[in-house]
Parts: structure tokens; C-alpha cells; sequence
């Protein structure tokens, strides 16, 4: 299941940054639903939000729920975590005297998940005791605050009262979930090492072949992988993905040195998961320089890439091994030969035709083959939650 993250958003100037913390959540595959107040739209549509967290923008108390749950009360009991970010000296004010006079704050307050407040303000507003004394009273009562950065403000002075950096603040609140999330906990001390994306192969120092891997079910396996306790080394193609800061990522360009990086990082780790798409063939002599139009025909010559699976597979001893087969036809007669030929544990199998499966959507479809040539199918679900599935063949 994917995390359930409610963004709530009020009106301070630094409430375009909040795009950008829902955009890299979405990235970390967690759904988003934004709140914000009246006065944040003042700042930065609700547009905006609609658009980048895909869902809708809820700001309205009195908008008629489209089920029979009041919406606040729906929404307090969906979340897994509440991120208030900017939050303003009144929201906290509010929250810390029971004042719920909005869809946020009713929202805040009729929850019982945990709640990360990300205060920014001016300096001044922000060491007023009253100020201080509020978010006394709520960190003694559980509530999560990040402290503010200090540097140059909006206003012009300088101190105390930025906005982290919404890298930093997404991961506090991955590190929040992960706390919160301890339940799962059944990878610990293992080291797994996980490929994603595409590899890339030049033409010329401009060009370059490649292919449509996104590399989300990579990461989605990095990250459960590293919320379940293990050490997870993370081998990325060029992709506009992010990670949590505790997985170790290597980014790699093309297939050569992917294979590099795997066999370097394999022999300290006790699984490899290749969810990467690396490219079976390279351009076999590459232009040194940006090769000029010719208005003839371009025929370009090929040469076979090492199959970084299968020679892993030569060495791979007692340590699991997973490979993914992304196939448009004859999906298991492909996949079965694939995991003999390449000393395979498991394959996971993909027809990348059906709708929800395959590389760019954020759900998947997949077959578990086994070594012992055992079966089994799943309906379509999320890559987060297919990756617990395979995660699951480790332990
Ligand atoms: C241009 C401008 C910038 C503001 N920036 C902040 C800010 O960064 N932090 C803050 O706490 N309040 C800021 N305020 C004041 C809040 O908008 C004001 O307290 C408002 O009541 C907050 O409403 P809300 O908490 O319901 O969103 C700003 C106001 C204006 C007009």
C-alpha cells in the first residue's frame, strides 16, 4: 500500500516550496492530498497542487463529501503521516488552543496520526515567546516540529525563519514514516542491492540510445527494502527519481558500467534484485565528435552487451538471486528459460503490453516464477506493493 501523506499548506510566502516537497513525494511513490487554507491560496493556486499531487485540493469545510464519512473525519483516519509545511505562527497558534475554524485545523485536530510541523516565518515572529511557548505545548503533547533554517528572509532580514530545504523535509518525514513503520522490520541486517532504470548507450557525444524504464519499481523496491531494515545499495540509470538518504545509490550511464557497479557492489551483499532495463546491445564504435547530418540514410552497427545477469549468475554461490523478464509475448515460456540459463532464485515476469503493467505507470502485474518451477500470478497493484511481494521471496 502506498503511504498516505496529507500535505497541509498555509499562507506564509514560503508556500510555493510546498509544490515542490509534494512533487518529491510523489516521487517517493506516497499518494498526496493537500489541505491548505484560504489564505495559502493567496500565495499559490490550488491548481497547482491539484496538479502535481493528482489528487483534489480540499480547502472547503462545508463542501459536500462525495460519501457518506464526513471528509475531515475521512481524512484524519487515511493519513499515515501530517506534514504542515510552511506552517504559520497561526496555524500553530491555533492548533496549540484547540481552535479548529478550518479544514486544516479541524483536520489536525481530529487526527490521531502524527503530525510533522515545518514552521516559517520572520525571525521576530518566530522567537516571540508566545510563538515559543505554542510549540512548547505541542512537542510535550507528540506533535513532530522541524526547526527553521536561518539565512536571508523574505522580508529582507536576515535570521532564523527559512524553510528547509523540501529535500531535507521529505527526508524528516520518510525518517518519521520509517519510525512509525517499525512494525516490518523483518530485513535487518540483510544487504540487498537493487538495479533501476534505463542504461544508456552514446551514438556520439550528443546522442544516445536507450529505453522507456522509469525505474520505479526499483526504487519502490529500494525503499521498501530499506523501511523493512535492510542495508539497501540502490545502482540507478539515468532516471528523475529521488531516495531516501540512508540507501546508498550509485548512478550509472550504460550497460558497461552498470555491470561494473553490480559485480563491484555484489560481492558484499546478500541478494541482487536486477529490476534494471539495461540495454542489450552499444553502438560498436561510438562518434568521438557530433556527427553532422549527410541527407543519406544512417546505418548505425551494434554490439551484443556483456548479460550482466547471467555472468552474476556463474558466481552467485548461496546468494540470492532475482531477475525481472518485461516480455510482449510468450511470457512464461520466455521466463522459465531465462531463469536456467541464468541461474536465477526467482524471476518476475511482466507482460509490458497489458494496461498497469510494464515500465512507466506507478502499478504493475506480475508473475513469481520460481527456481523449482512453481507458479504464481497477482492482479495489478501498486509497485510499492509489489515490491513487498518480492521482498517478501527474501525472507
Ligand atoms: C506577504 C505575506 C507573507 C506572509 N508570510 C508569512 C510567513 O512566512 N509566516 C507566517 O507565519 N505568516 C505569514 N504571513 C501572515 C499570514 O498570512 C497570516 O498570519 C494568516 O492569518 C495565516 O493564515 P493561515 O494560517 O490560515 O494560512 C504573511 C502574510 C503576508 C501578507
Amino acid at each position: 500500500m502506498k503511504k498516505q501523506i496529507i500535505v497541509g499548506v498555509t499562507g506564509g510566502i514560503a508556500c510555493y516550496k510546498a509544490l515542490d516537497i509534494v512533487s518529491k513525494l510523489k516521487k517517493r511513490d506516497m499518494d498526496v492530498t493537500v489541505i491548505m487554507t484560504k489564505n495559502a491560496a493567496e500565495f499559490v493556486t490550488p491548481l497547482s497542487f491539484e496538479t502535481i499531487s493528482q489528487n483534489a485540493v480540499i480547502m472547503d469545510m462545508f463542501d459536500s463529501p462525495d460519501h457518506w464519512e464526513v471528509e475531515h473525519i475521512s481524512l484524519a483516519k487515511k493519513a499515515d503521516l501530517f506534514v504542515i509545511a510552511p506552517a504559520t505562527a497561526n496555524c500553530i497558534g491555533k492548533i496549540a488552543n484547540g481552535i479548529c475554524d478550518d479544514m486544516l485545523t479541524t483536520t489536525i485536530m481530529a487526527t490521531k496520526k502524527p503530525v510533522l510541523f515545518v514552521p516559517a516565518m520572520n525571525s521576530a515572529m518566530f522567537e516571540n515567546l508566545i510563538f515559543q511557548e505554542n510549540v512548547q505545548k505541542l512537542e510535550a503533547l507528540g506533535y513532530s516540529f522541524m526547526k527553521p533554517a536561518t539565512g536571508l528572509l523574505a522580508c529582507g532580514d536576515i535570521g532564523i525563519g527559512k524553510l528547509p530545504d523540501p529535500e531535507e523535509i521529505v527526508d524528516y518525514s520518510c525518517n518519521l514514516l520509517f519510525e512509525i513503520d517499525k512494525r516490518k522490520q523483518d530485513l535487518v541486517g540483510r544487504k540487498i542491492l537493487i538495479t533501476a532504470g534505463p542504461t544508456i548507450e552514446n551514438i556520439d557525444p550528443v546522442r544516445y540510445i536507450t529505453n522507456h524504464s522509469s525505474g520505479k519499481m526499483g526504487f519502490a523496491l529500494a525503499e521498501a527494502a530499506f523501511e523493512r531494515g535492510s542495508t539497501v545499495t540502490l545502482i540507478s540509470g539515468p532516471v528523475g527519481l529521488s531516495c531516501s538518504k540512508g540507501i546508498r545509490r550509485i548512478d550509472i550511464g550504460t550497460t558497461a558500467e552498470l555491470s561494473e557497479a553490480v559485480h563491484d557492489a555484489f560481492k558484499d551483499t546478500d541478494a541482487l534484485i536486477m529490476a534494471a532495463a539495461p540495454s542489450d546491445y552499444r553502438v560498436s564504435s561510438p562518434s568521438k565528435e557530433k556527427m553532422k547530418k549527410t541527407h543519406e540514410d544512417l546505418i548505425l552497427t551494434f554490439t551484443e552487451n556483456e548479460d550482466i545477469l547471467a555472468s552474476v549468475g556463474k558466481i552467485k554461490g548461496n546468494k540470492c538471486l532475482i531477475g525481472f523478464a518485461a516480455e510482449t509475448q510468450d511470457l512464461i515460456v520466455h521466463a522459465v528459460k531465462k531463469i536456467e540459463r541464468k541461474n536465477l532464485d526467482f524471476i518476475i515476469a511482466n507482460d509490458v503490453t497489458q494496461e498497469g503493467a510494464g515500465f512507466s505507470g506507478d502499478t504493475n502485474i506480475i508473475t513469481v516464477i520460481k527456481s523449482d518451477g512453481s507458479i504464481k500470478s497477482y492482479p495489478k497493484m501498486s509497485k510499492r506493493e509489489v515490491a513487498n511481494i518480492i521482498l517478501d521471496l527474501l525472507v
